[in-house]
């Protein structure tokens, strides 16, 4: 039995932690601007609140219901002659993979408060240059804040539950949302800011197309960190007394707010500087410093304050990848936490310097197999066939196999008989269908 607990507070800080990262402000704000604005979003928030928050309560449900390691309690939960569902508790390898190319960019983020600190870009050729140069050639640069990276997420898990991720929480998370309120304040200020608001939330169909709803699928899973045992590990570390339908509802609301604040507020910034807003992956690294330099010195704070919540949100994800295998490794294993942490960890920093020196110009021929190099690849295999499939097997799972009564007992009084029903169809079939036809897309069985 799991004795290393979250209070109440701690469990919604730390779930919010891991599903608020670099999804919320560096991937769905590029996305949305990829994908046309308005339409985007509100295709977005149906599938969040449709699917994502249905696999996430199955997800607390499964954990909660245990308070026992991932692959145990898909062992407890299944029915005599079904205990090879046990095997649906390793999808805790999606987010050990996820880690090593995660801490890829946790280290970049390192690196832009660094820069931010000392000396931004001073025009876009420059911020291109900046970049580039750290990802292509500065091997030294990124291993030293890859490094850093994967031994703060390594020392928080070490420490365990309480001491570790919570507290690490608990100071992190309220600083991230104390920055990003600060700095949507400061954009309303801003005269890109209307026009921020109406690109998010006007519709505009011309560049919304049936891929669009697939990105917004995809994106709705990695952003609340479902799929891949983490939401699972953590709630099987949660208090019994605690409301789990209310507490995955802030959390997802929480998630989804978050995204759209730095929306608003990368776009304020964006629209203020003449600039157009889908600019792809580049927009933080690239634009946005750029954009600050030329805003003076109310910029340069900017800067820091948005790499510094970067880097904050980034780091509360990171952990929560590594405490599922981690936590395997002491409930099942019987391994004390220090030598799974490190042992583990170790692992996979190595693999991960591979998926960096991949980047490189000087290692990326012996690193690219086929069409992409093993950073992508890292990429490709979790969110387009790792990451689904980890879903489908849990909304299987709590759909078609865990006992009903047992889930209707502890369900229905937390949401009702209506809610109850329209929850077990989505779990049922609206979940597992449209992730399917996610994995057929990005594998590019199907292309939409
Ligand atoms: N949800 C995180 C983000 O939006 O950046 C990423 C992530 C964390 C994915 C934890 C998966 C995970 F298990």
């Amino acid at each position: 039995m799991y004795t290393n607990r979250f209070s109440r507070v701690g469990f919604i800080l730390a779930a919010a932690g891991s599903a608020v990262g670099l999804g919320n402000i560096w991937k769905f704000p590029y996305i949305t601007g990829e994908n046309g604005g308005g339409v985007f979003v509100f295709v977005y928030l149906l599938t969040v609140i449709l699917i994502g928050l249905s696999i996430f309560i199955a997800e607390v449900l499964v954990g909660s219901s245990t308070n026992q390691d991932s692959v145990t309690s898909f062992e407890t939960l299944s029915p005599k002659g079904k205990k090879y569902w046990k095997y649906s508790g390793f999808t805790f390898l999606t987010g050990i993979i996820i880690l090593s190319f995660y801490s890829i960019v946790v280290g970049w983020i390192l690196n832009y408060v660094v820069i931010a600190l000392t000396n931004l870009p001073q025009n876009s050729a420059e911020a291109e240059s900046v970049f580039m140069t750290m990802l292509k050639d500065d091997i030294f640069t990124q291993l030293f804040y890859y490094t850093l990276a994967f031994l703060i997420i390594a020392y928080t898990i070490s420490k365990g539950v309480k001491k570790g991720i919570e507290k690490l929480n608990n100071y992190l998370m309220p600083t991230l949302i104390m920055i990003l309120i600060i700095m949507f304040f400061y954009s309303m200020s801003l005269s890109g800011f209307t026009k921020a608001l109406e690109f998010m939330f006007y519709p505009n169909i011309e560049k919304f197309h049936a891929s669009s709803i697939i990105i917004a699928v995809g994106h709705a899973f990695f952003t609340l960190s479902i799929g891949m045992a983490t939401i699972l590990s953590y709630s099987a570390s949660l208090d019994r007394n605690i409301n789990i339908v209310k507490a995955s509802i802030t959390i997802v609301s929480l998630d989804t707010l978050i995204a759209i604040v730095a929306g608003i507020i990368i776009f304020s910034v964006v629209f203020t500087a003449g600039q157009e807003p889908s600019q792809g992956p580049g927009l933080v690294f690239v634009t946005l410093p750029a954009i600050f330099y030329e805003m003076g010195i109310i910029g340069n704070i900017m800067a820091i304050a948005f790499f510094v919540a970067l880097a904050f949100a980034a780091i509360t994800s990171a952990i929560s990848v590594l405490e599922p295998t981690v936590m395997y490794l002491v409930e099942r294993k019987k391994i004390s936490r220090k030598k799974a942490t490190y042992g583990i960890s170790f692992i996979f920093y190595i693999l991960g310097i591979f998926a960096l020196l991949s980047n490189t110009n000087s290692f990326s021929e012996i690193l690219t197999f086929g069409t992409k190099n093993l950073f992508d690849w890292f990429d490709f295999i979790t969110a387009a066939i790792l990451m689904p499939l980890g879903g489908i097997l849990l909304a299987v799972f709590v759909g078609y196999v865990m006992d009903k009564q047992q889930i209707r007992n502890k369900l229905v009084p937390l949401m009702g008989e209506k809610f109850f029903k329209l929850w077990l169809i989505l779990i049922r079939y609206v979940a597992p269908i449209s992730v399917f036809f996610i994995m057929l897309n990005e594998t590019g069985l199907l292309k939409l």
